[in-house]
């Protein structure tokens, strides 16, 4: 059985893991803050006692961190003080990344002698927790037999997208679907607060309507209790929405809504709202 590092267990790694060791993978977990790994001990998961301890144990290394500056900080590391140490491996990176820095990454792997595999998911924290994400991946055909255990753990389905970074290029596409609907959602609850309306009769009509989803449905009911604990935060909202910009720069796509949505999420974030739940971006049209 291969060995499965796992790097990253904030709200989406974290679920993640624990439905890794469910399934009986042979798993090992690193976090930077040690103590977001205390649950997995009860579930009796290995935990490293450094990342260079997880990547130099591992087979296979499954990364759901922040972003580029995370991944520099543990594997960059490793790759930059023993490359040797990532020869014959498989890495696979979960998160949202841009899509040249996956490219550049796939690159600096396989000059250590270990393939890269892209894998950004779909979903928010309950689909990481019911082990129900939809995944995206991309890279050496190859590889995705080999990561299958690991892909049916954490979720429903697995769609390959072509050689990196087809699939990062897939997930930021329909992100950018995703962040301009709930800015319709945010901002329609605002202009309907504004009115007078009655917000459960709105949210009732919307879920009722063929607008009706199961995103929104989390959204509404998160909105009506003034409820901003993090499924996604404003500040993971604000990266993703700067690597759709920076990309759409990068390949010449006109996308002046999203342009919109990330200077709406960095008022947020320079209103201290980094931590909360995107659907505090209320509280930015509430000012
Ligand atoms: N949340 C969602 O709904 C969602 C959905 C789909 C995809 N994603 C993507 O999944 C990835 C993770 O999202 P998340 O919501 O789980 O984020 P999160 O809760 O903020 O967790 C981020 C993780 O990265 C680690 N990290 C950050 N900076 C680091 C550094 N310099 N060195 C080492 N570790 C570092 C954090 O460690 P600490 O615990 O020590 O801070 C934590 O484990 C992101 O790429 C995001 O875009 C998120």
């Amino acid at each position: 059985m291969d060995k499965v590092g796992f790097m990253g267990l904030g709200a989406m790694g974290l679920p993640m893991a624990s439905n890794l060791a469910k399934a009986g993978l042979d798993l090992m977990v690193f976090n930077r803050s040690p103590a977001k790994a205390e649950p997995l001990k009860k579930q009796c998961v290995q935990v490293a006692a450094s990342c260079h301890e997880l990547i130099d144990w591992a087979d296979i290394v499954v990364m759901m961190l922040s972003g580029p500056e995370a991944i520099e900080a543990t594997l960059g590391e490793r790759l930059a003080s023993a490359p040797q140490m990532l020869a014959g491996k498989l890495v696979v990176n979960m998160g949202t990344n841009p899509p040249s820095y996956s490219e550049t990454l796939a690159g600096r792997l396989a000059q250590a002698g270990a393939a890269f595999v892209e894998a950004p998911v779909l979903g928010t924290q309950e689909p990481a927790v019911q082990g129900t994400l939809l995944v995206m991946t991309s890279g050496p055909r190859q590889a995705q037999k080999k990561l299958e255990p690991i892909f049916d753990a954490v979720g429903s389905q697995s769609v390959y997208c072509g050689q990196v970074p087809k699939a990062g290029m897939m997930k930021l596409a329909v992100n950018l679907v995703l962040s301009a609907a709930l800015e319709g959602l945010f901002e329609g609850t605002h202009f309907a607060q504004k009115a007078g309306l009655d917000l459960d009769t709105y949210f009732q009509l919307i879920l009722n309507s063929p607008l009706g989803n199961p995103v929104f449905a989390l959204k509404a009911k998160k909105l009506l209790e003034r409820d901003y604990a993090p499924q996604a935060s404003l500040g993971t909202v604000r990266e993703m929405l700067k690597h759709i910009a920076d990309t759409a720069h990068d390949i010449g796509a006109f996308i002046p809504g999203t342009l919109g949505n990330l200077n709406l999420s960095t008022m947020a974030i320079n209103q201290g709202l980094a931590g909360e739940d995107a659907c505090a971006m209320i509280k930015v049209f509430d000012k």
